[in-house]
């Protein structure tokens, strides 16, 4: 039997592996990985966002079990969210939070049957390792609004590796996002020293940035 825990999501290969092991992941997804490891991600993504003025609707990428909308929704945030993720198990979880207007089941390195109506775009978790790469970033981009306020976070073993300061430097050069800045963040509390200790000290980049 797989052993469902980061370690196996962090090595997967492709876009069929991920899909396999979030089918497998979601029932403990929340009681296992995010509390075990104390998860800090989603609410420092959601603070970010609406530290720099971030409003909806908002779409948050990658949304799997809803935790970054809950941040949302603890801090206050009360404009619709709705949730794109590609597992069905994942987003089931994610329904049972109501905390979403809609979720939507798509694969997001391909362009999004979404009309452009965010004001917010969000993202935790999604932009790591074994997961998702900047392809997505246009992707992205296409559903917000002119001036739509962008926080994604990218772990910090992926920001050079996979290319996402090259991506985002480009489309900073080619007009497409505004104002870009970083902050840096632990993605786990002390309690994930016990569970993982080859984890327990990965640092985020919350990328902050306006749609132009
Ligand atoms: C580590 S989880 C993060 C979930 C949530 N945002 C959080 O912080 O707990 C990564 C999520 O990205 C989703 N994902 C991975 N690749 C994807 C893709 N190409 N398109 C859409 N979702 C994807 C997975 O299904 C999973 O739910």
């Amino acid at each position: 039997m797989a052993d469902h825990s980061l370690k196996g999501a962090l090595g997967l290969t492709g876009p069929e592996a991920c899909l396999a092991y979030y089918r497998d992941w979601a029932a403990n997804y929340d009681s296992g990985f995010a509390e075990g490891m104390e998860y800090l991600l989603p609410a420092h993504v959601a603070a970010a966002f609406l530290g720099s003025g971030g409003a909806g609707p908002v779409l948050d990428v990658g949304a799997g079990t809803g935790l970054l909308a809950e941040r949302l929704r603890g801090m206050g945030f009360h404009a619709p969210i709705d949730g794109v993720d590609f597992s069905p198990e994942m987003l089931a979880r994610a329904a049972e939070k109501h905390v979403y207007r809609a979720l939507v089941q798509a694969d997001i390195t391909r362009p999004l049957a979404l009309p452009r109506q965010y004001r917010g775009i969000v993202s935790s978790g999604t932009f790591t390792a074994g997961h998702v790469g900047p392809e997505a970033l246009p992707n992205l981009l296409d559903v917000a609004m002119p001036s739509a306020q962008v926080a994604l976070s990218i772990n910090r073993r992926v920001w050079t590796k996979a290319g996402f300061d090259r991506a985002l430097d480009g489309l900073s050069q080619a007009g497409r996002i505004a104002d870009l800045h970083l902050i840096e963040v632990e993605v786990y509390g002390a309690a994930a020293a016990a569970v993982d200790a080859d984890h327990a000290a990965d640092r985020a980049l919350i990328a902050l940035f306006r749609v132009t």
